[in-house]
């Protein structure tokens, strides 16, 4: 891979805040995957470390939190002969290019930004230069390899229009040729959340099934998804019932959900049954993700070299475009 590009580049990242969960994988790290195996597509896939330190954080295990989105990368099924796979930190142009983007954004635009207003209201004694600096290093981790796509949430769209508006400003003043980003929607499913409201979270306590999660401890968290009696004469469309439909549907199988709906309205669902055999197919599903997870936790050189190899990869074009953008800029 070099700046000239013959395919199209896709650039995501994850915050190394902790292990991905269920709802994660489905939503996004399937759609990396699928992206991966794309001829059209060279993709460039990070543990997004200098964006977990603008909020706060601790010190002492977030090496680790970033080796384990490394992992369950590479456990979900992300390939490194495929992929470039690497730590943000470890390519030092991304906080360079963010630095000469800091140039051409104004400071009003980013206290405007509800992303920006969402973590003041988290964070209000933590608001640092960093935090106000957050869509300026995520433009230019997209930039830095000219990405055309990025697969990321909804939630994402205003940091991506960001990055759209400094490629324009740029490319107007400077004659660069930086490309308009789009998002890109995976087919990456919508996972409910276990406690009935809202979709699966970190943050939300009891409403994620983690990608570690053993075979009793998802009986265990599903046991404690709120249900009803089992009949009635229409299935609930939303609440725990709702959502537990949504986990078989996805899980097992669409007639499977079919089957429940019908009993709802007849002689009545038995959640405890419902309940074991969903259980069963998440961790029929989750089972060869662990097994390759395990297998990398005994293996930490091989993490290491990946993430070696992966920056030095990821360096290789990054300094092209940091050459280009300082001589476009006047700085040599
Ligand atoms: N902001 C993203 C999130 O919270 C993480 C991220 C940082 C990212 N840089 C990125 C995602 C570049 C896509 C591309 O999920």
């Amino acid at each position: 891979m070099t700046n000239n590009k013959t395919k199209k580049r896709v650039f995501s990242g994850t915050r190394a805040t902790g292990r991905l969960h269920l709802g994660n994988y489905l939503g996004a790290v399937k759609g990396y995957i699928e992206l991966q195996n794309r001829e059209d597509l060279d993709c460039i896939y990070m543990a997004m470390d200098l964006h977990t330190i603008t909020t706060p954080y601790d010190q002492n295990t977030l090496a680790q939190a970033s080796r384990d989105v490394i992992m369950d990368y590479l456990a979900a099924g992300l390939d490194p002969e495929k992929s470039i796979i690497t730590l943000q930190s470890m390519v030092p142009e991304h906080t360079y290019l963010a630095f000469l983007f800091s140039s051409m954004a104004s400071v009003a635009q980013m206290t405007h930004l509800p992303t920006f207003k969402d973590k003041v209201k988290q964070h209000p004694e933590d608001v640092t230069m960093a935090l106000l600096n957050y869509p300026i290093l995520m433009a230019a981790d997209i930039l830095l390899y000219r990405s055309d796509l990025v697969p990321a949430g909804i939630d994402q769209e205003p940091h991506i229009e960001v990055a759209r508006e400094i490629a324009r400003k740029f490319n107007n003043r400077f004659g660069t040729d930086f490309p308009a980003t789009k998002r890109f929607e995976t087919k990456g499913t919508y996972v409910p959340s276990l406690m009935g409201q809202g979709k699966m979270s970190k943050s939300v306590a009891g409403s994620a099934i983690n990608l570690t999660d053993d075979l009793k401890t998802i009986t265990k968290k599903l046991s404690k998804t709120p249900t009803d009696s089992g009949q009635g004469d229409c299935v609930p469309t939303e609440g725990g019932v709702a959502n537990l439909l949504t986990l078989v549907e996805l899980f097992q199988s669409e007639e499977k959900r079919r089957e429940y709906e019908g009993l709802y309205t007849s002689s009545g669902i038995r959640y405890g049954d419902l309940k074991k055999s969903l259980a069963e197919a998440i961790s029929e599903e989750l089972k060869p993700i662990q097994e390759r997870r395990i297998e990398l936790e005994a293996n930490p050189e091989y993490v290491e070299q990946v993430i070696e190899d992966g920056a030095k990869k990821a360096r290789e074009i990054a300094r092209e475009t940091i050459k280009e953008v300082k001589e476009k800029m006047g700085l040599i």
